[in-house]
Formats: C-alpha cells, sequence, structure tokens
C-alpha cells in the first residue's frame, strides 16, 4: 500500500467509526427525548364509575391534579336548576359532578360540606354550589372540567369526547 492508499484508507475508517458515533449519539439524544412509557400512560386516567356512592366527594388523579368526583343522589339531581345542569355529566343512568379540584382563584384546593352541597375555599373564602358553580368571589369562574370522554361506564381523563367538546364550545369550562 503506498502512503497516499494509506493515508485513503486510514480517513475513511475514522469516516466510518465517526457515522457509527454520531448515529449511535442521535439515538441516545432522541431516547432522552422522547416521554418514560410511565409518562405517556400518565397522560390518561380511567375510571370505573361504579364504585362511587351518592354525595360522596371522592378525589381521583390526573396528571398530577386533583380532578373531585361527585355521584349525585336522586334527590340531588331533582334539585338541580337548569344552570347547574349544563354542567353535570351523565355516564350510564348515574349524574355526576367531574371538576378539577382546584380554585380558579389562585389555585388551593377547596373543600366539600356534603351536609350543605356546597364547596368552600379556605384560602379567601371563595364558594361553590354542587356542580362547581362560583357562589362567592374571590374565584372568578366555576371549577374547570377536565377533558374526559364518556366510554360505557367508564370516563376517561385527558381524551376530549363528544360531551366535553360540547362544554367548551358553549363556555361551561375552558381548556385546561
Ligand atoms: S384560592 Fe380559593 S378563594 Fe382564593
Amino acid at each position: 500500500m503506498t502512503d497516499k492508499n494509506r493515508r485513503g484508507f486510514i480517513g475513511k475508517a475514522f469516516g466510518a467509526v465517526a457515522g457509527v458515533g454520531a448515529v449511535a449519539s442521535l439515538y441516545a439524544m432522541k431516547k432522552s427525548w422522547d416521554p418514560l412509557p410511565s409518562v405517556k400512560a400518565a397522560g390518561f386516567t380511567t375510571l370505573d364509575m361504579s364504585g362511587y356512592k351518592g354525595n360522596e366527594l371522592i378525589t381521583e388523579k390526573w396528571r398530577g391534579k386533583p380532578v373531585f368526583v361527585l355521584k349525585y343522589t336522586p334527590e340531588m339531581v331533582a334539585s338541580l336548576n337548569d344552570e347547574q345542569k349544563k354542567r353535570v355529566l351523565k355516564i350510564g343512568s348515574d349524574t355526576y359532578m367531574i371538576v378539577l379540584g382546584l380554585c380558579t382563584h389562585l389555585g388551593c384546593i377547596p373543600g366539600y360540606n356534603p351536609a350543605e352541597k356546597a364547596f368552600l375555599c379556605a384560602c379567601h373564602g371563595g364558594t361553590y354550589d354542587v356542580t362547581g358553580n362560583v357562589t362567592k368571589a374571590p374565584p372568578p369562574r366555576g371549577l374547570d372540567i377536565p377533558p374526559f370522554k364518556i366510554v360505557g361506564n367508564t370516563i376517561v381523563l385527558g381524551e376530549e369526547g363528544e360531551e366535553y367538546k360540547k362544554l367548551l364550545a358553549d363556555g361551561i369550562t375552558l381548556s385546561v
């Protein structure tokens, strides 16, 4: 092999090694950019609605945020006015309130009083009715409704189903 040929061979060999290295590091970078499988799965929360009891507030979790689920008793359903009916969800034969459990004022977690069927945010005294509508300022709006899709007797939080899109279009809730 002449000197010139040797230099050419060494150059190609280095080029090949550098190319493999570049592909390997690109792959490693892509892997570090991709969300972990657990993060992908955490985007959606499926709730089986068969276990909830009337007038018992349960706090679920979706994307690290509290989600209030309140199943209404038949008496509670009968007492809802037209404004309140716009915010409730029908799943199977039952009616629920499903909202983010974060006050729309500054994000405190309101408490539910089952006897009064109302929420009080202790931070600045804001109150909400049994459907999450504001009844006393300072909260600027009702409790936000997370994206949801009703699938049989389950609800998938994080997916935008037809019922949720209608609530958004009617201005009943904001996109969160
Ligand atoms: S954070 Fe709820 S009233 Fe201020």
